[in-house]
């Protein structure tokens, strides 16, 4: 794969970057996607949240969780008292992956090429926005920051040194969508809750 380098422009805000991806051809995951879907936020934010990538309703609408996903991490948001305005949220890779199930499009995992392809997007990202906390939302966030195997259970909720910044890593909302009992799910939204909680006391 020839990756997204060649298509990241040298110059500019994120503005420019997010005009400049629509055109990116560094993995084939372009060719079956609606759109490239972005980061959003500014670039004074204090908190990077990195997803995996845009789900169904994102890649349609062109936004970064603001499907099923995204009530979730807004909920956790609020209830970790971190206002949405405070934090850049974007995705490891920026075109949705899926499968074609009947009518309906089923989410399916990038490859580590398709995170190493993207990744000149997402350093971009991190070379535009000021963050000093950079929280990985899963396991595929993780690989695309630390750029190495990431395991959530084993390292979640602690705060890691990364050059002039502080990285953490939590679960990815979706993985608490998928549990069906209430109480367990309850439970792991408070955990997520408490994670993000040590991202915002590790702002500086
Ligand atoms: N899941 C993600 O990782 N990112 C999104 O933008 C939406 C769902
Ligand atoms: Fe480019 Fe990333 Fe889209 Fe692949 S997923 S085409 S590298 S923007």
């Amino acid at each position: 794969r020839p990756g997204a380098q060649e298509w990241v422009p040298d110059t500019g805000g994120i503005g420019e970057l997010r005009e400049a991806v629509q055109g990116c051809r560094g993995c084939e995951l372009w060719r079956d996607a609606t759109q490239a879907v972005f980061g959003e936020g500014g670039e004074g934010a204090r908190i990077m949240l990195v997803g995996e990538q845009p789900g169904d309703k994102e890649d349609r609408a062109g936004e970064p969780f603001i499907g099923p996903a995204g009530r979730i991490l807004d909920q956790a948001l609020e209830a970790a008292g971190i206002d949405r305005s405070e934090v850049y949220v974007t995705n490891a890779v920026k075109h949705f992956r899926f499968e074609e199930r009947g009518k309906r499009r089923i989410h399916r995992r990038p490859d580590v090429g398709h995170i190493e392809a993207c990744g000149p997007w997402l350093d971009a990202e991190l070379d535009r926005v000021d963050a000093s906390v950079l929280v990985c939302l899963g396991a595929t966030a993780g690989r695309a920051v630390l750029g190495r195997p990431v395991k959530i259970s084993a390292e979640r909720g602690v705060v890691q040194a990364f050059g002039r910044r502080s990285v953490t890593v939590t679960v990815h909302p979706s993985a608490i969508l998928r549990i069906r009992e209430r109480d367990p799910r309850e439970f792991a939204f408070e955990e997520f809750v408490r994670d993000l909680g040590v991202a915002r006391d590790a702002v500086r």
